[in-house]
């Protein structure tokens, strides 16, 4: 099997890629820097200098949304980066002799907007704001290669932890510090999942001839930050726990802090789960215990 990964490089590529190989897959990372070449791994910069038939397509790259203040100039890097790339993505894939049979690609639970008390699956409809619509836009682009002789997979990820990078390294500044935070109000939800099962779900998605359409991949075990100040703080003895003030939080990142940090969205991954899905992590306490157990963050 050759599978073609972008965003091959990135937070979750970097663990998917080796399980792909441990796989004896062929694995083609598209990315914008070629590396050292692996066994089993290549690494192109364009999509006309793939030499071999692609049977499958795992499409995860794009621009941070929590990387940098989001100016007019950042918001249509971050649209490029994932609708504008999957829309090459697709043309090319159609344009092959032997088109890849699946095609597995990138959303978030950005998809359904923020609510404080409203809970999501994927029959809830989209939402509104710039995160809902960067997330519409770059599921509708995939979705054009949805046919008889192909299949597309969309992944709404949740918040994604681990150790070494991601929003959890992020999250427990202040726990080394000592001191436990949640962000403003800390009622808002947080659907996280563990890196490990978004690669294990990635592979079951890969698996199932059946699985098309989108699929929340989050815990089935959402909480709000203030409990994931709770839950870690049990784990990482705090002096004491606050709150960083909402307008703190806006003045420092603007539009960015409302939609990604200060509100969130209760999401439970329905399809993932009716599919045959197993998590190996459903609680945030046992994800906290693996990950703090593999060493300091
Ligand atoms: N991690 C999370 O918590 C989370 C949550 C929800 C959704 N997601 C989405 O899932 C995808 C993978 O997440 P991740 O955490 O692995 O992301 P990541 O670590 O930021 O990696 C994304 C990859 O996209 C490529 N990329 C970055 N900027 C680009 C640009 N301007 N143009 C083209 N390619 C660019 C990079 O590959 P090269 O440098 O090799 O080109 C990078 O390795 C992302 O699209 C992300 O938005 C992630």
């Amino acid at each position: 099997m050759h599978v073609l990964v972008t965003g091959g490089t990135g937070f979750i590529g970097s663990s998917l890629v080796p399980e792909l190989i441990k796989r004896d897959y062929l694995v083609t990372v598209l990315t914008r820097n070629i590396q050292a070449m692996r066994p089993g791994m290549d690494f192109v910069q364009t999509l006309e200098a793939i030499a071999s038939p692609v049977d499958a397509v795992i499409n995860l790259a794009g621009a941070s949304l929590a990387e940098r203040r989001w100016t007019e100039a950042y918001k249509a890097e971050m649209v490029a980066s994932r609708a504008g790339l999957t829309q090459g993505l697709v043309a090319w894939m159609k344009g092959q002799a032997c088109p890849p049979g699946v095609l597995i690609s990138g959303s978030a639970v950005g998809f359904y907007g923020t609510s404080p008390d409203t809970v999501f699956d994927e029959h809830s409809p989209p939402g509104g704001g710039f995160s809902a619509e960067l997330c519409q836009a770059w599921e509708s682009a995939a979705g054009v290669y949805e046919g008889d002789a192909a299949r597309v997979a969309t992944l709404r990820l949740g918040v994604v932890f681990d150790r070494d990078g991601g929003a959890l390294t992020e999250m427990m500044r202040s726990f080394r510090l000592g001191v436990g935070s949640w962000l403003g109000s800390g009622a808002q939800w947080l659907s996280w999942v563990h890196r490990a099962d978004v690669v294990r779900a990635i592979l079951h998605l890969l698996d199932d001839p059946n699985a098309r359409g989108p699929f929340n991949v989050v815990a089935p075990m959402p909480v709000t930050h203030r409990d994931f100040c709770k839950i870690l703080s049990a784990r990482r003895r705090t002096l004491f726990n606050v709150g960083v003030p909402a307008p703190l939080m806006r003045l420092l990142l603007g539009e960015m802090a409302d939609e990604l940090l200060l509100e969130g969205q209760k999401v439970l991954p329905t399809r993932l789960l009716e599919s045959g899905y197993d998590f190996r992590f459903s609680s945030l306490d046992s994800a906290l215990i693996d990950i703090l157990s593999r060493g300091h963050q």
